[in-house]
């Protein structure tokens, strides 16, 4: 793998479906991770072996039809969790046993009623036992985003020596701002024995909406793995959503930092997810919100007209969305009327356009949106006989 790529981990069926309402059965995780398959990502986490008979059965059955990808399942630092996660594994082409624990204070002394060094000897007994079924064993961090970094730094050494070849290091919490994220990372990066024998991964939350922007500044600082799901689903308010982590990349190419994935799939999985769970995506949604390329006032709108890159960075193209949509409300101004009157086939002259018009503001300040059909009545209302 070259310094410069990212690995795309994808989480949307574990960290994504465990969400309440966001339910899926076996049979639409498949067709999922086919999809997230095709879309190039590089790691699928398909589920949470031990969780449950259906989640081993999902976990199992993708690893089967999963060609280009590694396959992961979720697992505490307990023996028969890992040893249940290398069973449903047994039939991926690149197996991967994600295995962990928590690391902050409050997950040593309020959930493990434990201490450091302890928590140390699970973590290294959980990687080495995962390393006897697969080559592939990413350690998690639980909490890692409140972890102090100097005790961080020694669970990472620790596990490295181990064995594992991915070092996950989650802000469990959404807690930190980016720079502090992006700090956690330098030190690791500065401090670990062995580090460049594993891969930095970067697992971040939105709890303060800073997990698309937590996850740019880990990999700037040197980790080379983003987990994210479709649309940012996941715990509370969600994890980083792959599809702005992607084009962030994409549309910053100086960072000099790519991933392998096929942007013009991306509105269609978002789709896919959203209508398999039932989970709407709100209109503003960065980059697959159905807002995301539409302009609506007049402003706007004239710019867009003339030249799309006046308020567009993206090309919808580029993530599958076929137009930049122009849409008619009482904000709209008259370059959009005629377009859009254009659009279906009427040409209005300058003066015509603004008899229509000023009958198009009466006819909007009464309604959210001006659609196609009403344009034609307006234009019979306005008398101009076209
Ligand atoms: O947020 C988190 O810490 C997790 C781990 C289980 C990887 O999802
Ligand atoms: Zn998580």
């Amino acid at each position: 793998m070259s310094n410069t790529q990212i690995q795309i981990f994808d989480t949307t069926l574990r960290d994504g479906e465990q969400v309440p309402g966001c339910k899926l059965n076996t049979a639409q995780k498949i067709i999922i991770a086919k999809q997230l398959d095709l879309l190039g990502v590089d790691i699928i986490e398909a589920g949470f072996p031990v969780s449950s008979p259906g989640d081993f059965k999902s976990v199992e059955e993708i690893s089967k039809i999963v060609t280009n990808a590694s396959v992961c399942g979720l697992t505490r630092s307990v023996e028969n969790d890992i040893k249940v996660a290398a069973e449903a594994l047994k039939y991926a082409r690149k197996p991967r046993i994600h295995t962990g624990i928590g690391t902050s204070d409050s997950h040593i002394i309020h959930k493990f009623k434990s201490n450091k060094d302890a928590i140390i000897e699970r973590a290294v007994r959980a990687v080495s036992y995962a390393k006897s079924f697969v080559e592939d064993v990413e350690f998690y961090a639980e909490d890692a985003g409140r972890t102090d970094n100097e005790y961080l730094a020694k669970v990472c050494e620790a596990v490295i020596k181990a064995g594992a070849t991915v070092l996950n290091i989650p802000d469990t919490t959404g807690y930190c701002l980016p720079q502090e994220y992006g700090a956690k990372i330098k030190y690791l990066k500065e401090n670990v024995k062995g580090i460049d024998k594993a891969i930095i991964s970067c697992h971040c939350h939105n709890d303060l909406g800073l997990a698309t922007a937590n996850s740019i500044e880990g990999i700037v600082n040197g980790a080379r793995q983003i987990e994210c799901t479709i649309n940012g689903i996941g715990e509370r308010a969600g994890n980083t959503a792959l599809e702005e982590v992607v084009m962030i990349l994409k549309q910053h190419p100086y960072l000099n930092l790519d991933t392998n994935i096929n942007t013009t799939m991306l509105y269609g999985i978002s789709q896919l997810v959203s209508d398999s769970m039932g989970i709407y995506t709100q209109p503003n949604k960065a980059i697959v919100g159905a807002n995301a390329f539409a302009h609506s006032s007049g402003i706007h709108q004239d710019g867009v007209i003339k030249n799309r890159e006046t308020y567009e960075i993206i090309d919808p193209k580029d993530v599958g969305v076929t137009e930049s949509a122009i849409v008619l409300t009482a904000r709209s101004g008259r370059a959009a009327l005629a377009y859009r009157a254009k659009n279906i086939g009427v040409e209005l002259t300058k003066l015509e356009l603004d008899i229509v018009y000023a009958e198009f503001l009466k006819f909007a300040d009464t309604k959210k949106e001006v659609l196609d059909t009403d344009i034609h009545q307006i234009i019979e209302t306005s008398k101009i006989y076209k």
